[in-house]
C-alpha cells in the first residue's frame, strides 16, 4: 500500500466531498427514516457516500468499501486486502438541524490494521488526520500525544439518557461517575466527541452502541495521541459490528470501566 499517494489522493477527495456538502446548505434536503423515527438519512448523506466510492474505486478497484449507507452493495465480512470505511455524514441529525458539528469520516485499513484516518469538520474547517506510527495532525499541524490527569478532573463526553434508568447499563453507577467527574458533554457526533478525546479537550467519550464506521479513523487518529479505545467490556474493538465503546486518556480508561460501568444482561427477546 503506498501510503503517502493515498493520503494525498483522500485529503483531494474529502476536500471535494466537503464543498459538495458546503453547497447542498442552500438547497432543499430531502430527509427518510431509517431504523426508526429518530434515525435519520438524506440524500445528501447517500450522494456523499456515493460519490466517495466512485472516487476510492477509480483509485483502485481492489479496494473495497464499507459505508455507513450501503451504496457499494459489497458485503463486507472480513476486513482482508484494503478496505475503506466512510461515514459520509457522522452527526446527521445536526447536519439537518444545526448545519454544524457534523463530519465526513474515512478510515483506511489494511489487513485490519489501521493504517489512515481522516476527520472533516467541514464547518469549523477542521481536518484532522493520522498515519499509522507518523503522528496525527490538524490541518496539518502535529497534535500532540495527551498528558495525565485525573478522574475527578476531567470531562466526560456521554449521553444523557445512560443516567436515566436503563435496560443496558446499571444507570446508579453511571450517575456516581457523573458526579465525580469535573463535568459531561453530548455533541451528537461520535467523530467529533473522538476528536476532541485526542485534542484533551474532552477526556473520555463513551456510547453503548456505535458502528464500524463511527469509530474506523477515530482509532487510527487517536492511537497516535495515546488516547486509548476499547469496548467498555475492556476488549478491542471489531470493525465487523457494532458494539459499546469507550475513548478516553489512556490514565482514566480503565478507573471508568472497573469502578463505574457495569453491563446489564440484555434480554432476549
Ligand atoms: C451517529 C452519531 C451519534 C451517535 C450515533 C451514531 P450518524 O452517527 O455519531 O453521535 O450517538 O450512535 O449513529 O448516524 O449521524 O452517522
Ligand atoms: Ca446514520
Ligand atoms: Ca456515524
Ligand atoms: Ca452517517
Amino acid at each position: 500500500m503506498d501510503i503517502i499517494s493515498i493520503h494525498n489522493y483522500t485529503m483531494d477527495i474529502i476536500q471535494e466531498a466537503a464543498e459538495r456538502i458546503r453547497k447542498s446548505f442552500s438547497q432543499k434536503v430531502e430527509i427518510e427514516t431509517k431504523a426508526d423515527a429518530n434515525d435519520l438519512v438524506t440524500n445528501i448523506d447517500k450522494e456523499t457516500e456515493m460519490f466517495l466510492i466512485e472516487k476510492i474505486k477509480q483509485y483502485d478497484t481492489n479496494h473495497r468499501i464499507l459505508g455507513e449507507e450501503g451504496m457499494s452493495h459489497e458485503n463486507i465480512s472480513n476486513l482482508d486486502g484494503v478496505v475503506w470505511i466512510v461515514d459520509p455524514i457522522d452527526g446527521t441529525t445536526n447536519f439537518i438541524r444545526q448545519q454544524r458539528n457534523f463530519t465526513i469520516s474515512i478510515g483506511i485499513y489494511e489487513n485490519g490494521v489501521g493504517k489512515l484516518g481522516y476527520i472533516y469538520d467541514i464547518v469549523r474547517d477542521e481536518l484532522f488526520y493520522g498515519i499509522e506510527g507518523q503522528g496525527a495532525y490538524i490541518n496539518n499541524v502535529r497534535m500532540n500525544r495527551l498528558e495525565k490527569l485525573p478522574l475527578n478532573e476531567a470531562l466526560i463526553g456521554i449521553n444523557a439518557s445512560w443516567a436515566v434508568k436503563n435496560k443496558r447499563i446499571n444507570s446508579e453507577r453511571v450517575g456516581e461517575l457523573i458526579r465525580y467527574v469535573r463535568g459531561t458533554r453530548s455533541y451528537g457526533s461520535a467523530t467529533i466527541e473522538c476528536m476532541l478525546v485526542a485534542t484533551g479537550k474532552l477526556d473520555a467519550y463513551m456510547s453503548m452502541r456505535l458502528s464500524p464506521w463511527d469509530i474506523a479513523a477515530a482509532a487510527v487518529i487517536a492511537k497516535e495521541v495515546g488516547a486509548e479505545f476499547t469496548t467498555l467490556k475492556g476488549e478491542p474493538i471489531n470493525l465487523l459490528h457494532q458494539d459499546t465503546f469507550i475513548i478516553a486518556n489512556a490514565s482514566i480508561r480503565q478507573e471508568i470501566i472497573e469502578q463505574y460501568v457495569e453491563l446489564l444482561p440484555v434480554e432476549i427477546k
